[in-house]
């Protein structure tokens, strides 16, 4: 069988605890599903800014595309860089040199102790967040005039185009339909924003009609916000713009027991994908050995469904809900063991 050869960016902060964990793990699960995998890891992010200048080189996106199956990314950012500099060039870079438009951000209820909700078991809240990956806020067009000064301008322009609006609509409707979800929610702010607003409704009635078989509704991001916590069993697909998507899928994270368990797919389903937890560096927790690993372990299981190795992912999400469910956790989900530990159990639990 072919080898799937996987760039491993590791990341920084606890993200260079977590990645071990998660890398092992998803060899332990390809391995025993017969997938070959192969590892070759790149060193970008806030060190390599710090000692050459550039959080990852120039071509490095053409690295990725000529020679890999897929990229297994961890969280950047360092406090000794201020600013989003090393954020811009690794993470927003990856994401808009291999145009991952839809990121996918899944958020499932594994255990009822993990939830804030009352009278919510396993499986009871289970939605996925589809955020638009490549415009927006994000593209960072803007600029300062008179700075430094009491008169100070800043402006950080918003982009949505038609093509990017309407393929993260379809992907989420296609997503819909391959993972037998009943509904897609479109989450915009058309009451108040004429332009954004105006071509996400637009663009949403256009591609709703070519999927009759599934349920649509396109609502107002800051209802959606409200009533994914008081009826999450409402929602299926939530499809919206990249800055509204980056909140409300750490918002919906902590119905779930927060980041230490959001996986997401930077995806694009022409080229090379692109797989990274939601949560970030943890500088409040990093060196201690205590972050939750179970975020990066389940991306590492959306990684394998997404190469066609849906067995290992499954296995992987098995091994976790069973570590939750025998109280093998970190201490963000109230429990003792040390990121190590933690993904010794699931790894245990794999066999
Ligand atoms: P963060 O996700 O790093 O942390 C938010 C809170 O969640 C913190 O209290 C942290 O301790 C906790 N947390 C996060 N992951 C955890 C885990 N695996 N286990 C246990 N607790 C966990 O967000 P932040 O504080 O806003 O950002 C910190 C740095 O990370 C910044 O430099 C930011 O730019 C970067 N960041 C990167 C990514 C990414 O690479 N995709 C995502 C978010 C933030
Ligand atoms: C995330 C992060 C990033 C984003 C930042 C660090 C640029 O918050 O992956 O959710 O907003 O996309
Ligand atoms: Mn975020």
């Amino acid at each position: 069988m072919k080898v799937a050869r996987i760039a491993v960016v590791r990341g920084d902060g606890i993200a260079n605890e977590v990645m071990p964990e998660a890398e092992e793990t998803l060899k332990a699960a390809a391995e025993a599903a017969s997938f070959p995998v192969d590892f070759e890891y790149f060193d970008w992010g806030s060190d390599r800014y710090l000692e050459q200048g550039r959080g990852m080189p120039e071509d490095g996106c053409d690295t990725l595309r000529a020679g890999f199956e897929a990229v297994f990314q961890g969280a950047i950012g360092d406090p000794r860089v201020p600013g989003s500099i090393v954020q811009e060039e690794v993470i927003l870079g990856v994401r808009f040199g291999l145009d991952l438009y839809a990121n996918i951000r899944p958020c499932r209820l594994y255990h009822e102790d993990l939830t804030p909700l009352k009278n919510k078991g396993a499986g009871e809240v289970d939605h996925v967040v589809v955020r638009e990956n490549t415009e927006g806020l994000f593209v960072n067009v803007g600029g300062f005039f008179k700075q430094g000064t009491k008169d100070e301008v800043a402006l950080q322009e918003e982009v949505h185009t038609y093509k990017g609006v309407e393929r993260v609509i379809r992907a989420s409707f296609d997503f819909a339909r391959r993972h037998k979800r009943q509904k897609v929610t479109m989450a915009d702010k058309a009451s108040g924003l004429r332009y954004a607003g105006g071509i996400w409704r637009r663009v949403f009635d256009e591609v709703r009609a070519d999927f009759e078989d599934i349920e649509s509704e396109a609502k107002h991001i800051d209802a959606v916000a409200m009533e994914v916590i008081q009826h999450p069993g409402e929602f299926d697909v939530i499809v919206t713009n990249n800055m509204f998507g980056d909140i409300l899928s750490d918002v919906t994270s902590g119905l779930v027991g927060g980041l230490g368990l959001a996986p997401s797919a930077n995806v694009n389903l022409e080229g090379v994908s692109m797989f990274e937890p939601v949560h970030g560096t943890a500088p409040d927790i990093y060196g201690r050995g205590i972050a939750n690993p179970m975020a990066a372990i389940l991306t590492g299981a959306l990684l394998l469904d997404h190469l066609g190795c849906g067995e290992g992912g499954a296995a992987i999400r098995r091994a976790v809900e069973e570590a939750i469910a025998h109280g093998e956790r970190t201490a963000d989900l109230g429990g003792k063991l040390t990121t190590k530990e933690c993904g010794d159990a699931v790894r245990n639990r794999l066999k």
